[in-house]
């Protein structure tokens, strides 16, 4: 945890920014069981309430009061039937102490608080439930249908902690800066071991024991594949072959849960074809870019629009792409190759704040999400401010099935010379991603050393195993 200060500052700072008055509601999260009650997936604390109250328990519910200028924890202390099977455990008072909180009481005295505030009209704030549990929760406490809890929250309180979360304090960097040593160590183990025959699900269930070894575990489903193509592909059954090439996007959670999140694509075989390296070469260019552009005051969705140039430049170059690079970007034509924004977010969650709202996280009132063919999927679009931290992923993929539906409906034909991506079939996507911290002079990319990413130093890499 970080100091008492740290958490009992962020709280005060949050309760100024809430204008309104009246009451904010946090409550952490529960454990979630797996296949029956006992048996629950890895305890992960609701990021909200890590961020304020810095508690990694189940069962815990932060009110901060408005008015009154206190916090409080509620919780119930564990009986002697618990602790036969947990061992002893802190009491809620020791708990609160930890994040400088003095007012606590079991959590049967929270719903009397709540149910005397709605009485009393004062306004009870909270941010979007993302867990069944936790929904069925609010609606208890507050008298709310759980089916319109999502039109009740509190876009003043939203507002108001992404204006915290979104600049992360030099403490934060230094787990987060952890988190990337992690994700360093996993990819180059996968690296280390990628080779014709081997199992994709080796290399994941390795990748991921180092995640846990050195944190609290993998930041998201770990990515390996051949499949690049495919986004989100978290299918490990593939058997590495000569020729093709792996896509690993993994990152960890320190054991603060600050998160990293890197992709590298590489050669089953260690040594890229010509095609292979041009492809690669085009998205490392656009990676680059978004590194040189990337500073304070610019927009996140003029970065992707850079980024996405330079694929547009380089497709153009070797005949996938016709015309006029600044058109085809305008028209979205881009999109076939690169459906994806240019990156998000990362901090405590990988796509950090996403519970919340990419409408709070990354757009705001200059930057309404467009409707645009090659900006419309972005994660972040608004300005990037001193503090927040960025990922920076362009790719490169060639989906057999959306290239056929843009063929047949004829979709930006004056940009895309479908007859020369025949070869490219079986090719599948290339990301390239890094995470990078915005600094007052422009940003620097995050991790105390690079994963090897130029073509010479992934091939000198790879030929060392
Ligand atoms: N790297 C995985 C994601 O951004 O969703």
């Amino acid at each position: 945890m970080f100091s008492k200060e740290t958490y009992a500052r962020r709280r005060e700072l949050l309760r100024e920014r809430v204008s309104r008055g009246g009451l904010i509601l946090l409550p952490g999260n529960s454990e979630a069981p797996r296949n029956y009650p006992d048996n629950g997936y890895h305890f992960r604390q609701d990021s909200n309430f890590l961020y304020f109250f810095g508690i990694k328990l189940p069962d815990l519910v932060g009110l901060l009061d408005i008015d009154a200028g206190e916090d409080w924890l509620f919780g119930d202390d564990l009986s002697m039937d618990d602790i036969i099977w947990t061992g002893p455990q802190p009491t809620v008072s020791d708990l609160a102490a930890r994040c400088g909180v003095v007012n606590t009481a079991p959590l049967a005295v929270l719903q009397e608080k709540l149910t005397l505030a709605i009485r009393r009209g004062r306004p009870v704030h909270f941010l979007p439930p993302y867990r069944m549990d936790n929904k069925m929760k609010i609606g208890k406490w507050l008298g709310l249908c759980p089916d319109s809890i999502a039109d009740r929250i509190s876009i003043e309180l939203a507002i108001a902690v992404v204006s915290l979360r979104d600049k992360k304090s030099d403490e934060e960097i230094r787990e987060i800066e952890d988190a990337c040593e992690i994700g360093y160590q996993m990819h180059t183990t996968a690296m280390k071991m990628c080779r014709p025959g081997v199992r994709e699900r080796d290399i994941a269930g390795e990748i991921e024991g180092v995640a846990l070894k050195m944190g609290e575990g993998v930041s998201f489903h770990s990515i390996v594949t051949q499949h690049g193509e495919t986004l989100h592909n978290h299918s490990h059954d593939g058997i590495l072959e000569s020729g093709r090439m792996l896509l690993v996007d993994a990152g960890a959670e320190n054991l603060m849960n600050y998160c990293s999140d890197f992709t590298r694509t590489y050669p089953v075989n260690g040594k890229f074809t010509s095609m292979q390296r041009d492809i690669y070469n085009i998205v490392l260019a656009a990676n680059a870019r978004a590194f040189e552009l990337a500073k304070p005051d610019m927009l996140y969705r003029d970065v992707h629009l850079a980024a996405v140039k330079v694929i547009v430049e380089g497709l153009i170059s070797l005949g996938i792409m016709k015309g006029d690079a600044d058109e085809a970007v305008a028209a979205g034509a881009h999109a076939l190759f690169m459906p994806h924004g240019l990156g998000h977010m990362m901090g405590i969650d990988v796509h950090d704040m996403e519970d919340i709202g990419e409408k709070y996280v990354g757009y705001d009132l200059e930057t309404e999400r467009s409707a645009q063919l090659g900006v419309s999927n972005l994660r972040m679009a608004r300005r990037l401010q001193v503090g927040m931290v960025m990922t920076d992923e362009p790719g490169i993929y060639f989906i057999p099935a959306y290239i056929a539906k843009w063929k047949a409906e004829n979709t930006n034909t004056q940009f895309i010379n479908f007859d020369k991506l025949e070869p490219y079939m079986n090719f599948g996507g290339i990301r390239i991603e890094d995470d990078l911290l915005i600094t007052p002079t422009g940003n620097r990319i995050l991790g105390k050393r690079r994963i090897p990413v130029t073509v010479e130093e992934i091939e000198a890499f790879m030929a060392g195993n």
